[in-house]
């Protein structure tokens, strides 16, 4: 996830390095690793970019200082995902020819088959971006006589994965070409005068409130107070709809939702359809790292721990060895003296700057031989320079400090590295194996479809839990993982005290705290440890407990025993059973976000926590 944001004018008196500016800052949530701007006077790209966050930058080069007859502005704020944060891979990219500036928010899939054609044609690139290989595929096409929209209209065909992209030519100051396939991009308008493009509405909100929204495969030509729509596909001139926009900047910063929190639980099946985005070549790495290793452990904090449990259990299915989990707070503490030569540790940290994971794998690595494979959601950031490889779960920044949309992406990207490995061991199927790859890329629709149907429930459960201050969420097998997860939410911004914990070893001591209507949350699903969780409802239900439980839609035997049910519309396979830590989980962030709300909390401002833990 980045921001992009342009505009052209034809006003005079405006000072547009400060438009632009404020502009792209309203956009630093989306990303904030660096940032640049390309003016165009006189036939020329001026460029200024730099690593960092944008007041950083301000300071050093001041990004406002633009030609005063400038019209004509792109600007980007990055979240890097190709690329470490640094000065040559922010944008705008250009051309080999500088005369053509692009700015990219998405993930082009194809960008080393592309940039290997182009180096063999002699272009020349200056960044490790995916983004830079756009330019130069525009100058291709315009070297071959199509006019500028037509050499962007066929650059983009080339290119496959998802992009917003805005570009400028040196030689045409009078128009900005933008194009949208799955990344947002939206297009503000003051009639006859000032256009903008911009990946949300509130980076042109204090300007215009006259919007147009693109949809997949729509390009548009901007030119000063004026905009045309084309399909992309077939090239044809498009109509498409004015709207006049009623929120506030703070609500459209949070994509008219109240809270970060609520907007990343919403953005949980984008961000897990880019992480099926991952390339398969680096989840063989991963795969056959783990395959030859003698010692695997895993180790993160907090929900990336649950995120651990989760995933250590799917990788152990196809892996035929034990993964031992360890809290990268414990983690010297238990290995000192036993960690061994052709160890693996895989590190887990959606910040990539929690102190005791970083000190952990340092150590690690300095104690002996051992390889990391670290998952994040940050390039770039400290783990990753303690990392042998790295995979980034393309989530895009999370600013609600309760993990909930990261948490998706890296059990999924476990997930992922599974089946890779269940792939190259060949100890299922070819059959099963599409069957695994049918119920992961199914996951993004049975969130939305959850969402769209479910929160009505969770309000009612909500109202009727309100004065409760003590929970159990119980669960066996992988769910322990999500219960545990589901836990610490409902804990954090909500301030009840959870005790998540296996169904099975609530019976050795918390059950004595068992009254009548204490609540107790059955994570359900149908697999192999079912029909022994269903023992365990009957337990506590004796006991006067109120059971809520999270079962699939056509589950019978749990449904009967409890007070209410929450339902995910997932069959009842085992494929989807081993993916349900992912699709059980927006059910029970839901539930800790509106309990939050019930008891007057900010969900996105916990108390007494940060997003990043960078003291021990
Ligand atoms: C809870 C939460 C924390 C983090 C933990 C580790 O919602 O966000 O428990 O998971 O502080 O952070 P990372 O993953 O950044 O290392």
């Amino acid at each position: 996830m980045c921001g992009i944001f342009g505009i052209i004018t034809n006003q005079d008196n405006i000072s547009l390095g400060k438009v632009v500016l404020e502009g792209i800052k309203r956009l630093e949530y989306r990303g904030y690793d660096s940032c640049g701007i390309v003016a165009l006077s006189n036939s020329e790209l001026h460029v200024k970019k730099d690593s960092g966050k944008i007041d950083e930058i301000q300071k050093k080069i001041n990004l406002a200082d633009i030609p005063n007859n400038s019209k004509l502005a792109l600007a980007h704020t990055r979240w890097a995902t190709h690329g470490a944060p640094t000065r040559k891979n922010s944008h705008p990219h250009l051309d080999c020819s500088n005369k053509i500036a692009v700015v990219h928010n998405g993930i082009i899939e194809n960008f080393l088959e592309l940039r290997k054609m182009l180096t063999e044609k002699g272009h020349l690139f200056e960044s490790d971006t995916d983004t830079e290989v756009i330019p130069h595929l525009i100058e291709i096409k315009m070297k071959e006589g199509l006019n500028f929209k037509d050499s962007v209209v066929e650059a983009l065909k080339l290119l496959t994965g998802a992009y917003a992209v805005a570009v400028c030519h040196a030689d045409y100051p009078d128009s900005i070409i933008v194009a949208r396939k799955e990344s947002p991009l939206v297009i503000g308008i003051i009639e006859g005068k000032s256009t903008y493009c911009a990946s949300d509405i509130p980076a042109f909100l204090p300007l215009t409130r006259k919007c147009y929204i693109m949809d997949d495969d729509e390009l548009a030509i901007l030119k000063a107070g004026e905009v045309e729509f084309f399909d992309l596909i077939s090239n044809e001139r498009i109509e498409k709809e004015l709207r006049t926009i009623e929120w506030s900047i703070d609500a459209a910063e949070k994509g008219g939702y109240e809270h970060f929190m609520l907007k990343e639980i919403y953005e949980e099946p984008i961000a897990i359809r880019n992480t099926l985005k991952i390339s398969e070549e680096l989840l063989r790495v991963f795969a056959n790292i783990l395959l030859s290793a003698e010692n695997i452990y895993i180790t993160a904090a907090g929900t990336s721990y649950h995120a651990a449990l989760a995933g250590k259990f799917i990788i152990s299915k196809f892996l035929g060895k034990h993964i031992q989990d360890i809290e990268c707070s414990e983690l010297e503490t238990q290995l000192k003296g036993n960690l061994q030569k052709n160890s693996v540790i895989i590190a887990i940290s959606q910040s990539g700057e929690t102190i005791d994971i970083i000190e952990a794998i340092k150590w690690a690595k300095k104690a002996k031989s051992v390889k990391i494979l670290t998952i994040t959601n940050v390039v770039g950031s400290s783990i990753t320079r303690s990392s042998d490889h790295v995979i980034v779960t393309n989530a895009g920044p999370e600013i609600g400090v309760a993990a909930t949309k990261t948490y998706s992406t890296q059990v999924l990207t476990l997930a992922l590295i599974a089946v890779s490995i269940a792939k190259i061991r060949k100890i299922i199927s070819d059959e099963e194996i599409i069957k695994y790859y049918e119920a992961l890329t199914g996951i993004p629709n049975i969130i939305e479809k959850f969402l769209e149907k479910n929160v009505d429930l969770i309000k009612y459960i909500v109202n009727n839990l309100e004065k409760n201050m003590n929970y159990f969420f119980l669960a066996r097998g992988i769910s322990i993982a999500t219960a545990k997860e589901g836990g610490l939410k409902l804990k954090e911004v909500a301030c009840r005290f959870i005790e998540g914990y296996s169904a099975a070893s609530a019976k050795h001591g918390p059950i004595s705290l068992v009254r009548e209507g204490f609540p107790i949350i059955f994570i359900a699903p149908p697999d192999e440890t079912y029909n022994r969780l269903v023992g365990n409802v009957m337990e506590f239900k004796s006991r006067g407990g109120r059971i809520i439980s999270v079962v699939v839609e056509s589950d019978e035997k749990i449904t009967k025993l409890s007070d209410i049910t929450i339902r995910i519309p997932q069959p009842a396979d085992k494929y989807y059973n081993l993916f349900s830590p992912i699709t059980f989980m927006p059910a029970l962030q839901l539930l800790a976000y509106y309990s939050a709300l019930a008891h007057d909390l900010d969900p996105d401002k916990p108390l007494n926590l940060s997003k990043t833990v960078t003291v021990h």
